[in-house]
């Protein structure tokens, strides 16, 4: 934490420390969409393997980032509280991390509009999501352009040291970074300045059916995504078809051999192994495809119980969601308070924090 007998360090004051002291872990994911093997693999797993550490972690559902393109109300309602609770079954237990909706803490939203502020117009021009989205999206909402300063918003409001996050969320992260310190350089030592966490193993899963795409919420293939809710028996039949190629060597190559490379590094990722030792015991693409397949079943097996035993206990979820939020309330509210101050805008009597 930052705290050390009430001194707050900055990140250069921490290196000078004897001790590594606890690192604060941050990470968000939209409600949008259905959670599949990519954002298991890619992301969720690494979430669960940090509540293993010391490490203070917090998890949240950005949904005000999911209102950036117009959904369904009744949906997104459903969505949350379902994401919310597949986060739950795969691993992320509520007594060990922090999870909560974004739109519970109303800092994010506060932060937010001060983070739009220190970025320029220009750095949010550059971001390459927001010009793929701009592109496809039918109404282009001003918070569209305006997303990477929430979530900038989002990272800094907790004193956040590593963000894990998948590949994709780089530029974003940059951008984190450069505001936390254009803040800092304008009205002092304010943020502390986060890290990514880009995970080497599993963090790009391709999709079956396009295996020079990402396996995406958005990329409308359903045949080659892999949900965390498909039964056993369709698992194994999306990857018994997975698109491979035709020169019929199992060996791990991205480039050349996307398909099958993908297959390893999925089949490597669930085992704990490489992909070039996976690739060491098959000589042929079907044991690979079957094992994969069977693999991956078995994974999600006990995700999915859990999940349905959550399911049938709505009240439950909302009890831990109030619990999530206030906990991330206690930590962001001193945070935004202390970015108020520095911005010189004058403290409300009644203002939390
Ligand atoms: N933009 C991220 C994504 O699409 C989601 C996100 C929002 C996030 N706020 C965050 C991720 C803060 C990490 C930290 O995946």
């Amino acid at each position: 934490m930052n705290y050390i007998i009430g001194i707050r360090l900055g990140r250069m004051g921490r290196r000078w420390l004897p001790w590594q002291p606890m690192a604060r872990v941050f990470s968000g994911i939209q409600p949008t969409g259905d959670l599949h093997l990519g954002n298991l693999l890619g992301a969720v797993q690494n979430w669960v393997q940090a509540l293993d550490g010391e490490d203070d972690a917090l998890y949240c559902v950005v949904d005000l980032h999911a209102l950036t393109i117009p959904k369904d109300p009744a949906e997104l309602r459903a969505k949350t509280i379902e994401i919310t609770q597949l986060l739950v079954a795969c691993g992320l237990d509520p007594q060990r991390c922090t999870l909560f909706l974004q739109s519970h803490v109303p800092a994010h939203a506060e932060l937010g509009w001060i983070m739009e502020c220190t970025a320029s117009y220009g750095e949010l021009s550059r971001m390459t999501q927001f010009k793929d989205k701009r592109d496809r999206a039918e109404f282009v909402s001003a918070a569209l352009f305006t997303y990477p300063a929430l979530q900038a918003a989002d990272i800094l409001l907790y004193d956040t040291d590593r963000v894990p996050v998948g590949d994709d969320q780089r530029q974003h992260l940059e951008l984190a970074r450069d505001i936390a310190e254009r803040f800092n350089a304008r009205y002092g030592d304010t943020f502390v300045v986060p890290e990514h966490a880009i995970p080497a193993v599993g963090a790009r899963v391709m999709d079956l059916q396009r295996p020079d795409s990402k396996m995406s919420k958005s990329l409308d293939s359903p045949q080659g995504t892999v949900l965390l809710t498909d039964d056993p028996a369709a698992v194994v039949k999306k990857f018994k078809r997975a698109v491979t190629d035709s020169d019929g060597e199992v060996r791990f190559d991205p480039a050349t051999k996307p398909g099958v490379s993908n297959l390893l590094s999925i089949l490597a990722a669930v085992s704990g192994r490489t992909p070039d030792e996976v690739a060491g015991d098959y000589s042929q693409y079907g044991p690979l495809k079957a094992d994969c397949g069977e693999a991956v079943a078995e994974l999600l097996g006990p995700v999915q119980a859990r999940f349905a035993e959550l399911r049938d206990d709505p009240a439950a979820t909302h009890e831990l969601l109030m619990l999530g939020a206030e906990k991330a309330a206690a930590v962001a509210g001193p945070v935004l308070a202390r970015a108020q101050r520095a911005l010189g805008l004058v403290p409300s009597l009644t203002r939390r924090g």
